[in-house]
């Protein structure tokens, strides 16, 4: 599907606008994966020449370090100007409107706005205001394209092809954006993909109805028993608890979400000796995992955060690189 104000060509392929993943399909996101796998090679490098003379903008209205910051370096490393806007501090606290904000970066030069946003579908909005390319950063808990292929291109590493690939997916999928865009993703790739978390956050029927299933074999289910989501997990994707998107009285407290639910070492090598360990991060140690796991050999948390730039890097090459 096309977005409005997409034009997808031959020097655009992906368009001009990354709202989401369901829009790339699994052609688009073959595409980035592959000029990511590019990237890291060090094959082709347009490193300091694909984005120069172009002004990225992120324009973040909700904190973040490790998006925000590998977008900067993503941008930074292709050539591109990087200019960073937070509410705080800019007119939005004088009160200016979205929209008025989008026209002002425009008028002031912007080739890209990165945006994170609290609201869901935001970004969708701004991209038909904005005249240049829209990159979504996160919009409430909707949607956060690019931790979904840094996670698609994560396991691809590993596992070369994702057909049939078991992840489970833990913790409070129904605030999650990144739950919701992985699933999507690793549906398009064929992955079986377990939601797991208590009853109170898990997604309401129709979400499930609606993902993309059987794309090359793809299918997803959910329950709120961790030993089942887990069996023979290839992959387990642990999320933080969204404090900031939940109203109160989901569960019972956190506590009882550790006792069922948080990751140990121990959990782990009774329910999944085999998996490897993948976070979007932050993480809450001692929450959905223990403080030792990040930093445990079968973690991939590390490689996800280095694969977040590689895949910036591809999506802004794609949508706004000139061809050298
Ligand atoms: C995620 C986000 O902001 O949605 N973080 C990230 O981008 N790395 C997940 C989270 O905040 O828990």
């Amino acid at each position: 599907m096309q977005l409005p104000g997409t034009d997808a060509s031959a020097d655009h392929p992906l368009g001009r606008q990354l709202l989401d993943v369901d829009t790339l399909g699994a052609g688009g996101i073959d595409l980035i994966l592959a000029e990511a796998a590019r990237i890291r090679a060090g094959a082709g490098t347009a490193r300091g020449a694909a984005l120069s003379g172009r002004i990225v903008v992120n324009l973040f209205y909700e904190v973040s370090t490790r998006t925000r910051v590998s977008f900067e370096i993503a941008a930074r490393k292709l050539g591109a100007e990087v200019v960073n806007v937070s509410a705080t501090g800019s007119s939005v606290e004088k009160g200016e409107s979205l929209i008025d904000t989008v026209r002002t970066l425009e008028a002031l030069g912007a080739d890209a706005l990165v945006v994170r946003h609290p609201h869901a579908g935001a970004p969708y909005l701004i991209s038909r205001y904005f005249g240049g390319s829209v990159v979504n950063a996160g919009d409430g808990a909707h949607a956060h394209p690019t931790q979904a292929l840094l996670d698609l291109l994560t396991m691809k590493e590993r596992w070369g092809d994702l057909r049939g690939l078991r992840v489970a997916i833990v913790g409070d999928i129904l605030h999650s954006r990144v739950a919701r865009s992985t699933t999507i993703g690793l549906l398009l790739c064929g992955a079986e993909v377990r939601l797991c978390g208590p009853r109170a956050l898990l997604p309401p029927a129709g979400w499930l109805d609606a993902l993309p299933t059987g794309h090359r074999g793809g299918r997803v289910s959910q329950t709120v028993s961790l030993a089942s989501a887990l069996r023979d997990a290839h992959v387990i994707i642990a999320l933080r608890m969204q404090v900031e998107r939940q109203r109160g009285g989901l569960i019972s407290g956190l506590s009882e979400f550790v006792g069922l639910y948080g990751l140990t070492r121990q959990r782990l090598l009774e329910l999944a000796p085999d998996a490897l360990l993948m976070a979007p991060g932050p993480v809450n140690e001692g929450v959905e995992l223990a403080p030792d796991l990040v930093a445990a050999p079968n973690s991939l948390v590390t490689d996800q955060v280095r694969n977040g730039v590689r895949i910036r890097m591809a999506v802004l090459k794609l949508l706004l690189g000139k061809e050298l």
